[in-house]
């Protein structure tokens, strides 16, 4: 288990009191916070586990949580929650914290990847909370970080890397503090969605959309304010993905 005395000290708690929960493993932590909020938990309540033994991915995906990894969710309350918004924060936030403490060259992948090395690194899944009438109001923010030295599957090893796989030593508790100090930061930043896209990799990049069944070759070109990608397809039409999922070659 993570060593509280070594995370609480670095915490500059800014606009959040962050409630750290630390734990051995939980089946998700994003469902562990989303029960919290449910009940009412208050903005900021943070559980860190060492493993997940059914980690959430985006698009009702698993994602692949054994020791070695940074498990962390927390909940977010803004005035005008959008998930959307803060996975790209969280992106930013993300990177921003690695770089602090190793390094590494961190990149994004639309929506919600951080790459190094070509290799994909972490994951974030942003969810909403929702009041009884449907109202949404309050975002569960996760991320999954490879962190120290892990062995993967076959078929994530072509594509998934840590760390600690690729010569960086850097211990979870440090990566923890950065990551939720970068967050305030970066929720408060109006450049934020300017650095997003620069870290961006499929930015100007041929990349195949995934979205809803439907698949199909076309050029990324822009990314909103909101968030969302601006893509052309071959028959020189502009679509605008909300959600989905794009693959480019690198
Ligand atoms: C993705 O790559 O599709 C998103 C992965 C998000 C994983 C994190 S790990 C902490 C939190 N708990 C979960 O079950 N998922 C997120």
């Amino acid at each position: 288990m993570l060593d509280r005395d070594r995370i609480v000290p670095q915490l500059k708690n800014g606009r959040h009191e962050w409630g750290l929960i630390l734990g051995d493993y939980a089946d998700s932590t994003n469902l562990k916070v989303k029960e919290m909020a449910e009940h009412g938990a208050a903005e900021g309540v943070t559980i860190i586990v060492d493993r997940q033994t059914a980690g959430r991915g985006r698009l009702g995906r698993s994602f692949h949580s054994p020791e070695g990894g940074l498990y962390l969710s927390t909940l977010l309350r803004p005035a005008d929650p959008d998930p959307g918004q803060i996975t790209c924060c969280a992106a930013v936030a993300a990177a921003r914290a690695i770089e602090s403490l190793c390094d590494a060259n961190i990149d994004i992948k639309w929506v919600n990847d951080l790459y190094l090395n070509g290799r994909k690194v972490a994951g974030i899944l942003a969810e909403g909370v929702f009041a009884p009438d449907g109202t949404l109001t309050a975002v569960v923010l996760g991320i999954g970080i490879n962190v120290g030295e892990m062995t993967f599957p076959a078929d994530l090893q072509p594509i998934a890397t840590s760390l600690g796989n690729e010569g960086f030593a850097l211990t979870r508790e440090d990566l923890a503090a950065a990551f939720l100090n970068e967050l305030t930061a970066v929720l408060a930043d109006p450049t934020a969605m300017a650095e997003y896209r620069r870290r961006n990799l499929v930015l100007g990049r041929q990349v195949t959309v995934m979205r809803g069944g439907e698949t199909y070759p076309a050029t990324a070109e822009a990314i909103t304010a909101e968030g969302y990608l601006l893509v052309r397809d071959e028959q020189g039409n502009t679509r605008e993905l909300s959600s989905g999922e794009v693959s480019v070659r690198l």
